[in-house]
């Protein structure tokens, strides 16, 4: 099984802040990073999970309603550790791109399926080609029309379709979105093992997020691996490697 840091360390340290990237630097073993990107007013592309910034900074509202020296006057709070700010996609690059080219993978999840920041997939493929890093990239989305864009883009690119049921996922496959991975959440293997013997299926766990504490319970890999998941994504990677 290969376990990626989900948000970055998501359970001990703020989610998708530079921190928690820190965070998941620092473990021997992971197969790679997780996080979601959002575009601002004047199409920054940001490192943040929600649309809107109410959940994780003291203010409110939609990202694409902020400009990006507006965001970064916004506070993630992080108890003992400085006070984060949303990064910069770039920013999270600076830090990761040298872990990246030793072999950590990315998976860069396009959060453009409630709101569908036009151009996204553009912007994101010409940064990943500009770095050098698109063997070291996969993108995902819940959108199957955004992943389709991205393999005009790139065509040798990994990309992995996101949904809830791993059949959705791959329904979707079949419907030529480009993908050539299932991202399903953990509880939506519905489908036998044999079915899903020739796909890399990076299952997704939703878990506990900071601040809320560890709750000390671990999940049992093996069995999920005996269910056909090959990766997952998880909050507290640091826990199993
Ligand atoms: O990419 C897998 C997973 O991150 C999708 O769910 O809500 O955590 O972005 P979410
Ligand atoms: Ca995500």
């Amino acid at each position: 099984m290969k376990i990626w840091a989900h948000r970055g360390c998501s359970q001990r340290y703020p989610e998708n802040t530079l921190l928690a990237f820190e965070k998941a630097l620092e473990i021997k073993g992971l197969a790679g990073i997780e996080f979601d990107i959002q575009l601002t007013k004047d199409r920054h592309m940001v490192v943040l999970h929600d649309e809107r910034v109410d959940r994780t900074t003291e203010s409110i509202g939609y990202v694409r309603d902020y400009t990006l020296t507006e965001l970064k006057k916004l506070h993630i709070y992080a108890d003992v550790h400085p006070t984060q700010q949303i990064p910069t996609i770039e920013e999270v690059l600076d830090l990761i791109e040298s872990a990246m080219r030793s072999g950590l993978k990315l998976n860069i999840e396009l959060k453009n399926s409630v709101y569908p920041y036009e151009g996204m997939e553009d912007q994101i493929v010409d940064l990943i080609h500009a770095r050098g890093l698109q063997e070291q990239v996969i993108y995902s989305s819940f959108s199957a029309l955004s992943l389709q864009r991205i393999r005009e883009l790139d065509p040798v690119t990994e990309i992995g379709i996101l949904d809830t049921k791993v059949s959705d996922c791959l329904y979707k496959l079949a419907g030529g979105c480009g993908a050539n991975a299932l991202h399903p959440y953990w509880r939506g293997i519905d489908l036998q093992p044999e079915r899903l013997r020739d796909y890399t299926v990076r299952a997704w766990l939703s878990g506990h997020l900071y601040p809320e504490k560890p709750t000390g319970t671990k999940l049992d890999l093996a069995a999920l691996e005996n269910r056909g998941i090959t990766d997952a994504f998880l909050n507290e990677p640091e826990v199993y490697l």
